[in-house]
């Protein structure tokens, strides 16, 4: 057999950019490719995009200015190196990117990406080779499972795609144009994949999608079924120890979902619930069809069945016609639900979204203030909630050895990373850690013999009443 070839790949953009890439990973390990972590020696460079805002769309271009050079240095060689641009910016500029960027091989939009082998032949023989269909067969029905060993080599905690795609056109998203319609998967496709996975060593499982509550994928009885459910009906496989979701909208919040976090220990107190705006008036012009009110009695109904439940969220400062009075909604919303955390963008105007032709653009200084002052009442409460959780005793599932020797790393239900010098036979266990400080985001402990004692966030008020 001839030597394998390499394939190095890099992801930009959210989670679901992470999930595909393993995919495409399995693929082409089917082809003979293994992984490299440098491109200089790699025979397949993958660089799989992000669409989402200017500055991750703009990456693709300087990126592909340095593997131009590397493209150059490998022919030199006499060594065929394939460039290939997948996902958002793929599908979104695929022609353009054909047409500015002679160094790429093969241009494949984020419902296609089943095809690579067949595109990199085609690029072989034709020169260059474009896919950004959005194909009506199931993309994961065609793509090649991974590989045991590639499973136990990813660790305790995996992705599984549960849900594709956005129906829901706020005006500043480009997501509904690059991944298309939303799409549910089948209910028993997906016991399959997290069969596989807990098998394989995987303890914990995050069904990921762009709108994961509206999944509706056939359940076994021919029926849709909601999130909820399919949480239930997984928390049932042996080895599950824990679940999570993300990214949620508001508005899909159904009751299903709101019993699963009632009855289901293993789906984790932690929510990623994106406001992006505290203003009616913005949230409105957004398209997001929900006010803030309705965003905290969103809020009340998990933190009423889950009362130590945390969340994060994503912000947009700067959107057209934001005023210093609606920021200040935003700022003020944020004071009243008390997050984990929170990631928050400047607003950036997207070819082809409505909101790119609104007029009334808020000054680049504007936003910069805005977002520091945002960032900054984050940071406060995300310290809070950290500094909260020492001296408690809370499980932690155990991940991988640390850098320090002798330490191993995992997580708490709230994603916070956890040390604590122990043998490394823990990795893959949950166990009860009491947390005794915090370095910067990481808390340090030791294993505790008491179990873990359930306590309440110390930045959530209550309930945020409405
Ligand atoms: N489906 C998720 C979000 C996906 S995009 C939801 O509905 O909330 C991830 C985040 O990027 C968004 O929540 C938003 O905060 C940010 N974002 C999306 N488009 C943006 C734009 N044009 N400018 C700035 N931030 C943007
Ligand atoms: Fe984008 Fe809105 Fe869909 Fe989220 S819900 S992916 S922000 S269009
Ligand atoms: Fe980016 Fe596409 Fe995800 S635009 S955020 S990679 S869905």
């Amino acid at each position: 057999m001839s030597a394998p070839r390499k394939l190095h790949i890099k992801s930009y953009g959210c989670q679901m950019n992470v999930y595909d890439a393993q995919r495409m990973v399995d693929t082409l390990a089917h082809e003979g490719f293994v992984e490299t972590a440098s491109v200089d020696d790699a025979d397949l460079v993958i660089l799989n995009t992000c669409h989402i805002r200017e500055k991750a769309s703009e990456k693709v271009y300087s990126e592909l200015g340095r593997l131009r050079v590397a493209k150059d240095e490998a022919a030199r060689h006499d060594r065929r190196m394939d460039v290939v641009v997948a996902g958002c910016v793929a599908q979104a500029e695929g022609a353009e990117i054909i047409r500015r960027a002679p160094v790429v091989d093969v241009v494949v939009g984020p419902q296609s990406y089943h095809n690579l082998p067949q595109l990199l032949a085609r690029a072989k023989r034709d020169g260059r080779a474009l896919d950004t269909e959005f194909p009506i067969e199931d993309k994961f029905a065609a793509l090649p499972q991974p590989k045991p060993a590639a499973i136990r080599a990813r660790g305790v905690s995996a992705f599984v795609t549960v849900q594709e795609g956005c129906d829901k056109f706020c005006t500043f998203c480009v997501v509904p144009y690059t991944r298309g319609t939303e799409v549910s998967r089948p209910v028993a496709r997906i016991v399959e994949d997290v069969k596989r996975l807990t098998d394989n060593g995987v303890r914990e499982i995050t069904l990921i999608g762009q709108n994961v509550n509206a999944y509706h994928g056939e359940g076994p009885d021919g029926q849709p079924w909601p999130l909820g459910k399919l949480l239930h009906h997984l928390a049932a496989i042996p080895g599950i120890a824990r679940l999570r979701y993300s990214t949620s909208h508001p508005r899909d919040v159904d009751d299903t979902l709101i019993e699963a976090h009632r009855d289901l220990p293993a789906l984790m107190p932690f929510v990623h619930l994106p406001v992006q705006s505290g203003s009616d008036r913005i949230l409105a012009a957004m398209n997001r069809k929900h006010t803030a009110a309705e965003y905290r009695r969103v809020i009340d109904r998990f933190r009423a069945v889950r009362p130590d439940i945390a969340f994060s969220s994503d912000f947009i400062v700067g959107f057209p016609g934001e005023t210093e009075q609606d920021f200040a909604a935003t700022l003020a919303l944020v004071a009243q639900i008390g997050y984990a955390g929170a990631y928050s963008f400047k607003y950036s105007a997207r070819p082809g979204t409505p909101a790119a032709d609104m007029q009334e653009m808020v000054a680049t200084a504007t936003m910069d203030e805005r977002l520091a002052r945002l960032q900054e009442l984050i940071d406060s409460q995300q310290h809070a909630f950290n500094q909260a959780a020492i001296g408690t005793t809370v499980d932690v599932l155990f991940e991988r050895a640390a850098r320090n020797p002798g330490q191993i790393v995992g997580r708490t239900a709230y994603l916070q990373p956890a040390h604590v010098m122990a043998p490394d036979d823990i990795i893959g266990q949950v166990l009860p850690v009491t947390l005794s400080s915090l370095e910067r985001y990481s808390l340090l402990g030791t294993l505790a013999t008491s179990p873990a004692t359930i306590h309440a966030p110390a930045t959530a008020p209550a309930l945020t009443g409405a």
